[in-house]
């Protein structure tokens, strides 16, 4: 391994969702260490001024909900770089109206959760897929995006978070099957992080309620997130693979009711 096992020099990396809060900071981090980047999403003109900003960025328009989509952005990435060294899929179905009517199983829409299941895990599975071939080629890795919400219970997003936990198992199915032909597969587990996005949509109420749990004294930003997934795409990690690492300030980490413990024990109760 070089001393500088973090960078991408010489390698191409697609990141679906490249436009969006936690693509785009990845994006700016592996070419910042050395590497291209193919910065897939369905928000093209999004893509496109990103792109004109990172030096040898492409942008791809991307539906992850459509197969021919998907392997499109395989093909031509190859195509113009002439190889694939990682794999980041970041790209959800996330729309604050998706969000809102994803509540609990009673209520669920049959529509929202096979659509849901169709972008995330679908999606994933066919740009795996696609990419592994030209993985195989590079020795290179895949890198999923999934969500505290995977790991645990919550009243809200069901179908979110049942996408999001078959992409774990997804993940550990690739790293079994490809692992001896050099090609890793590890997932990130953001906890809730301060995108453009989130920040408009979240009520300040319930980022509060969140940032309790959280063992740090703040929420993550995009680039904690993107600093996690560079490490897994990186060489810094070739030893790293079926992993799932949790990016969330802790808030998962610790036993239940830390909060009203931690009020009682500072007197606020
Ligand atoms: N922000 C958080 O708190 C948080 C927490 C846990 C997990 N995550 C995960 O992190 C990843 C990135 O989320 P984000 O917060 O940066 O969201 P974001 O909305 O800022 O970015 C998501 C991007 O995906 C793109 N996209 C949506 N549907 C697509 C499709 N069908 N085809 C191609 N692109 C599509 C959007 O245009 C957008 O640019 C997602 O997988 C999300 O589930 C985020």
């Amino acid at each position: 391994m070089t001393s500088d096992a973090t960078r991408f020099d010489g390698k191409v990396a697609i990141i679906t969702g490249g436009a969006g809060g936690i693509g785009a900071a990845t994006a700016r981090l592996i070419t910042a260490r050395g590497g291209r980047v193919a910065i897939a999403d369905i928000a093209f003109d999004r893509a496109e001024a990103l792109a004109a900003e990172l030096h040898g960025a492409i942008a791809i328009a991307l539906d992850l909900e459509s197969e021919t989509s998907t392997e499109a952005m395989i093909t031509q990435t190859v195509q113009h770089f002439g190889r694939l060294d990682v794999l980041h899929n970041n790209a959800a179905l996330l729309s604050p109206e998706i969000a809102q009517h994803d509540g609990d199983i009673e209520h669920m829409d049959t529509a929202l959760w096979d659509r849901t299941f169709a972008v995330n895990v679908r999606g994933t599975m066919i740009a795996c897929r696609a990419a592994l071939p030209h993985l195989k080629a590079t020795r290179g890795n895949i890198v999923n995006t999934v969500s505290n919400l995977a790991l645990q219970g919550h009243l809200i997003q069901a179908a979110y978070s049942s996408s999001k936990a078959a992409i774990i198992q997804l993940t550990r199915a690739i790293a079994a099957s490809h692992g001896k032909a050099g090609v890793r597969c590890n997932a990130v587990a953001p906890g809730m992080t301060m995108t453009p996005a989130l920040r408009e949509a979240f009520p300040a109420a319930l980022q509060q309620v969140v940032e309790d749990e959280t063992l740090r004294d703040q929420l993550g930003d995009p680039e904690d997130i993107a600093e996690a997934a560079a490490f897994l795409a990186s060489d810094a990690a070739r030893n790293v693979t079926g992993q799932v690492l949790v990016c969330d300030g802790g808030s998962a980490s610790h036993v239940p009711g830390l909060t009203g413990f931690r009020a009682f024990v500072s007197g606020e109760h």
